[in-house]
């Protein structure tokens, strides 16, 4: 695995392989066991949109691997100016092994790989944000010991959270249904990919039909970072899409909640689900370090 841009470029075999290692070197932190796989190796790290999770976790993880960041942002440095994203990934790659980016559009992600000589690891775009789905994936199979054959509903945006989980979900087994309005539905790459899987994706308008039994329940913001200014038309778009105890009481009486972070409590979910979740909902956060470290060793490593 050269880069991790999108989970599209994956097969469901490199996802649980990915998956595999991250419970590996969980298991080694929590017993104290030392794992410098990417010993002197540096991370170089790019945000134009903010982070607390994602900046933490791939800080601390590379270190744990033995190796060290260095974190830029928008403001303070010329990517906040307008350098091409072409000419700062083929500096960059001089300096570091491996970069990490977290920006708006896709295609700069992309850019930065075809122009870099190093590994890119996507650490959220407008379109996906893979390195949160493996941490879920993680997690799931952690609390439910297996993906295939669950059923994974998401109630809200078809955003990148949305995209992402269903590419995962689909491409290791489970079955996805989603609920959103219209209007807000994942994009037509993404629609394409899930319908080549049949009865196993379901899309609907109608949150009570999305979560009927549903083994796993996800929600994310209404208003993603970058979309501030829709902020009043997205609450009105989204009434009735608030992941509550009623709408709960249709999923499987054994339904995990989860929710990639930050979380408005009062929107996309009631403060009642969220903290009778929360011990799910934490350690999917805690699997971000992990899933991060597996990636970072699978296109870092030698
Ligand atoms: N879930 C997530 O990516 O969190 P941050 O925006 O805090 O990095
Ligand atoms: N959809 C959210 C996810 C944040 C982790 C956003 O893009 O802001």
């Amino acid at each position: 695995m050269k880069h991790l841009l999108k989970l599209l470029d994956l097969t469901g075999e490199e996802i649980t392989d990915i998956l595999d290692l991250a419970d590996q070197l969980k298991a080694q932190q929590k017993a104290g066991v030392e794992h410098p796989i990417l010993k002197g190796k540096c991370l170089g790290m790019i945000f134009e949109k903010s982070s607390t999770r994602t900046r933490a976790s791939f800080e601390v993880g590379i270190h744990q691997l033995g190796g060290y960041a260095v974190v830029m942002s928008s403001e303070g440095s010329q990517i906040g100016r307008g350098e091409p994203v072409q000419d700062t990934a083929r500096v960059l790659s001089r300096y570091v092994d491996g970069i990490m980016i977290r920006t708006f559009g896709q295609d700069e992600v992309e850019a930065l790989a075809e122009f870099g000589s190093v590994p890119v690891i996507n650490g959220l775009t407008d379109f996906c944000h893979p390195c949160q789905v493996l941490a879920d994936l993680q997690t799931v199979r952690e609390f439910k010991g297996k993906l295939a054959g669950l059923k994974l509903c998401f109630i809200g945006d078809g955003n990148n959270m949305m995209n992402s989980l269903i590419v995962g979900g689909l491409k290791t087994g489970m079955q996805v249904s989603v609920a959103c309005p219209r209007g807000y539905r994942p994009p037509q790459e993404i629609l394409e990919f899930a319908a080549g899987y049949g009865e196993d994706f379901q899309i609907t308008e109608t949150p009570a039909e999305a979560i009927r039994d549903a083994d796993v329940v996800y929600t994310d913001v209404w208003t993603s970072m970058g979309q501030e200014e829709e902020r009043k038309a997205r609450e009105a778009a989204f009434a009735g899409y608030c992941v509550s105890a009623e709408l709960m009481a249709l999923a499987h009486p054994d339904a995990m909640v989860l929710h990639c972070l930050p979380a408005h409590r009062g929107e996309e979910i009631t403060a009642e689900v969220f903290e009778a979740h929360a011990h799910e909902i934490f350690e999917e956060a805690e699997n971000r370090l992990h899933a991060q470290k597996a990636v970072m060793v699978k296109v870092m490593g030698d």
